[in-house]
C-alpha cells in the first residue's frame, strides 16, 4: 500500500512524467488570459472535480474540492481547499486531506460539530468534521467489491488542518462497489446526525449520535427517477416552499450518464422525511421509465452540486455549489494549465407549481453588489438584427444580461455572441417548442470533443405566465441562464477561439419587446 503523505515526492515526479502536459509560456499565457474565469472558483493548476464538504464558520466560506495536485486529469485523489468571504472571490490553501493507508479521498461533507458530540473537541474548541470516502485504488485494480469505504476527520483550527481518526472505516464495505459520497447534516427533529450515501443507483441513509458510530437507517431510489446511470454524491435536505409557511424535504442525487442533455446532472426528489425515511411525493413514486424533468440544472456543465453546512439563512434557503463540467468531456476541455472549475454559488428554496413543486435557483446576494449597470431600458424593442453591445461597450466576459421577454405565440428570442474569427455562441428561448436553449456547436475551438459540440441543449418551460424573466450571467468560459425567476437553468461551459466581440439579438417570427432590459458589468 502506498503511502501518499510520506512518499509525496516520488508520486510527484511520477505523475509529473505521466499526468503533465508541457505548454509553452506563451501559450499558458494566453490560455490565462481567455480562459482563466473572472469569478468562478479554478485551482491555480491541475485537475479538479466535485465540490466537497462546504461549509461557513465565523464569516468565511470554505470550498473543498476533488483534486489531483500532480496531474490536470484525473487520478489520486485529495481534497484542495479554498475560502472566500463573498462566494466570488477565493483564495486557495495547502491540500486538506492526502490519500492515506485506506486509499485516496473522494467525495463527502463536513459538518461544524457545535455540540462536541464526536468529542474531537478539547477544551471549548468546536471540532469541524469531515466524512468522506476512502477509495482503495489496489482493491478496485485487484476487483475486489470493499473498495469504498466512509472515513472521518477533524480540525480544530476552521478547517486548515485535520487530523485523522485513529479507528478509521467508520462504515465499512458490505461487498458493494458503488459505495461513496456521504453528506451529513444535523436534524432538528429526529436530534441525530444523518447521512445519505450513494449506493449503485440508490440512497441509503445512516444515523449516527457521535459521527463516529453510524447505524443504517433505510433506502431510497428503486423504481423512481432516472437510473441511466451511477448515482453519486446525494443530499438531503429541507427546503422552503417560497410564499408560504411550509417546508418540503427534497433529496438530490446526481447521475452520471443520464443527464437530460447527455452526461452529467443533478435530479431532485420532493418528499418528506420522517427521521428515517424519506418518503417521496405521489408525482415521484414509480417514476422510472418515464421521462424524469426534475433537474436542479438542465444545462451540461452543473454536477455534483451540494449545500454548504452551518449557512444559517433567515428563511431556511440553502447555498449550493457545483462542479461546471461534465464526465463526458471533463479531461478533454481545452486548458492546460488547469481543468475545470466551479459553477456559481446558487440559492436555492422550492416554488409552488401546479400539483408539485419546482426547485429555484438564483445567484447568492453577492452577485448584484459586483454590478455596474451599464445599460437600461424600460422597454426595448427587438426585431431580426438588434446590435445589443460591442466589447467597447462592454466587456462581454464578465456580465449580466437582464430582462423580462414578452410573449405571444412563437416568439421567439435568439441571443447570440461572436468575434471576427467566426466564432458563434446562441441561447435564448424558442417560443414554437417553448423551450429554452444554448447552441455552442459553432465555436470555432478545434472541435476538441464530438459530445461537447453537439446541436443543442434543451430545457421545456414550466412557468406559464405571459412574460420570461430572465438572468443572463457570462464569465470568460461559461453562460448560466435563470430563467422565470430561478425555475429553470441551464449552465454551459464555452471556449472561444478569441475574445467575442458582439452581443446580438433576434425576435424570431415576429419583433419582440423586452421589458426592464439591463446589461450590467461586473467589477471585481
Ligand atoms: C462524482 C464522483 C464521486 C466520487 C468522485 C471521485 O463526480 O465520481 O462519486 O466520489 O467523483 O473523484
Amino acid at each position: 500500500m502506498i503511502n501518499y503523505e510520506k512518499s509525496i515526492v516520488g508520486v510527484t515526479i511520477g505523475w509529473l512524467l505521466i499526468g503533465c502536459t508541457t505548454s509553452s509560456p506563451d501559450t499558458m499565457q494566453k490560455e490565462e488570459k481567455l480562459y482563466r474565469p473572472h469569478f468562478h472558483f479554478t485551482p491555480q493548476t491541475q485537475w479538479l472535480n466535485d465540490p466537497n464538504g462546504m461549509f461557513y464558520f465565523e464569516g468565511t466560506y470554505h470550498l473543498y474540492f476533488q483534486y489531483h495536485p500532480f496531474s490536470n486529469v484525473w487520478g489520486p485523489m485529495h481534497w484542495g481547499h479554498a475560502t472566500s468571504k463573498d462566494l466570488l472571490h477565493w483564495k486557495e490553501h495547502p491540500i486538506a486531506l492526502f490519500p492515506d493507508a485506506l486509499g485516496t479521498i473522494f467525495s463527502g461533507s463536513i459538518v461544524v460539530d457545535h455540540q462536541n458530540t464526536s468529542g474531537f473537541g478539547k477544551e471549548g474548541q468546536i471540532p469541524i468534521v469531515a466524512i468522506y470516502t476512502n477509495h482503495d485504488q489496489k482493491g478496485e485494480d485487484a476487483c475486489s467489491n470493499t473498495f469504498q469505504t466512509q472515513s472521518i476527520a477533524y480540525s480544530l483550527d476552521q478547517g486548515f488542518h485535520w487530523v485523522k481518526y485513529d479507528q478509521n472505516p467508520v462504515i465499512p464495505n458490505p461487498g458493494i462497489t458503488d459505495f461513496r459520497d456521504p453528506k451529513v447534516s444535523w436534524d432538528l427533529s429526529s436530534q441525530q446526525w444523518i447521512m445519505a450515501l450513494a449506493v449503485n443507483s440508490e440512497v441509503f441513509f445512516y444515523h449516527s449520535s457521535d459521527l463516529k458510530q453510524w447505524s443504517y437507517l433505510s433506502r431510497f431510489g428503486k423504481g423512481i427517477g432516472n437510473h441511466e446511470g451511477v448515482w453519486e454524491c446525494p443530499e438531503l435536505m429541507e427546503l422552503p416552499v417560497a410564499g408560504t409557511k411550509e417546508k418540503k424535504w427534497v433529496l438530490l442525487v446526481s447521475i452520471n450518464p443520464g443527464g437530460p442533455n447527455g452526461g452529467s446532472a443533478t435530479q431532485y426528489f420532493i418528499g418528506d422525511w420522517n427521521g428515517k425515511e424519506f418518503i417521496p411525493d405521489s408525482e415521484f413514486v414509480n417514476s422510472m421509465g418515464q421521462k424524469h424533468d426534475f433537474w436542479l440544472d438542465f444545462g451540461t456543465d452543473n454536477y455534483a452540486s451540494v449545500s454548504f453546512n452551518n449557512l444559517p439563512h433567515p428563511r431556511g434557503k440553502k447555498v449550493v455549489i457545483g462542479w461546471q463540467s461534465n464526465w463526458e468531456y471533463a479531461r478533454k476541455v481545452p486548458t492546460q494549465k488547469w481543468k475545470n472549475g466551479m459553477t456559481l454559488p446558487r440559492e436555492i428554496d422550492l416554488l409552488p407549481a401546479g400539483t408539485t413543486y419546482r426547485m429555484r435557483s438564483l445567484p447568492t446576494p453577492f452577485w448584484k453588489t459586483h454590478l455596474v449597470d451599464k445599460k437600461i431600458t424600460e422597454s426595448l424593442a427587438v426585431d431580426s438584427k438588434t446590435i445589443l453591445a460591442s466589447i467597447e461597450d462592454l466587456a462581454l466576459d464578465r456580465m449580466q444580461i437582464s430582462g423580462e421577454m414578452t410573449l405571444s405565440k412563437y416568439k421567439s428570442y435568439v441571443f447570440q455572441m461572436d468575434n471576427s474569427q467566426g466564432d458563434k455562441l446562441f441561447f435564448g428561448y424558442d417560443g414554437k417548442k417553448q423551450e429554452f436553449f444554448i447552441d455552442r456547436s459553432q465555436l470555432q475551438i478545434p472541435n476538441f470533443n464530438a459530445a461537447f459540440s453537439a446541436g443543442k441543449q434543451t430545457a421545456a418551460r414550466n412557468a406559464i405566465t405571459s412574460t420570461i424573466p430572465f438572468q443572463i450571467i457570462i464569465d470568460k468560459t461559461s453562460l448560466e441562464l435563470f430563467f422565470d425567476g430561478g425555475q429553470t437553468v441551464l449552465t454551459a461551459l464555452y471556449f472561444p477561439s478569441a475574445p467575442l466581440e458582439h452581443l446580438r439579438l433576434f425576435a424570431a417570427q415576429n419583433s419582440g419587446e423586452i421589458k426592464y432590459f439591463k446589461l450590467s458589468e461586473f467589477i471585481h
